[in-house]
């Protein structure tokens, strides 16, 4: 079967230390563990998963900027730039497909830096707190989205 269309999997700062960082927090599956649960789903719906990690917020915004008028829908989580960029925020809003916002944790029972996201209110969506299972479970809301809007 070929790929009905493409999801770009965005994952911010110190995300490659899944598995190591904060695993109280995190859990203990790595990155990879993530992307390859996160294929798996957009395998399964029919999609290709692209996946980009970034230290750096410029080459977030630019992965954004590469996914316009190619990818379908972004699944994004920023890390900690969720909370902080406005750049990042306005690439998101000069994208057109569906963007789904993603944590593993659930910021908004953190500490009050992390309750607000500047992303958010260019996402289609958020899933947090689902820990690994937000994975597929973003790739699929994104997916049943761009099946909604037809
Ligand atoms: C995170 C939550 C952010 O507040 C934090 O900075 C991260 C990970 C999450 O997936 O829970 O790096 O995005």
């Amino acid at each position: 079967m070929s790929p009905v269309g493409t999801i770009v999997l965005l994952s911010g700062p110190n995300l490659q230390l899944l598995g190591e960082r904060q695993p109280e927090v995190y859990g203990t599956a790595t990155l990879d563990d993530h992307v390859a649960a996160a294929r798996a789903a957009a395998e399964a719906l029919g999609y290709v998963l692209e996946h980009a990690q970034s230290d750096h917020e410029g080459d977030l915004v630019g992965a954004v900027h590469a996914a316009r008028g190619r990818a379908d829908a972004l699944v994004v989580n920023a890390g900690a730039l969720s909370h902080t960029s406005w750049s990042l925020h306005d690439a998101l809003a000069a994208f057109d497909g569906v963007v789904v916002e993603l944590h593993l944790s659930n910021p908004a029972a953190r500490e009050p830096f992390r309750q607000v996201s500047v992303l958010a209110p260019v996402a289609d969506g958020s899933l947090a707190g689902f820990g690994g299972l937000g994975y597929p479970l973003a790739v699929e809301a994104a997916v049943r989205l761009l099946a909604a809007r037809g």
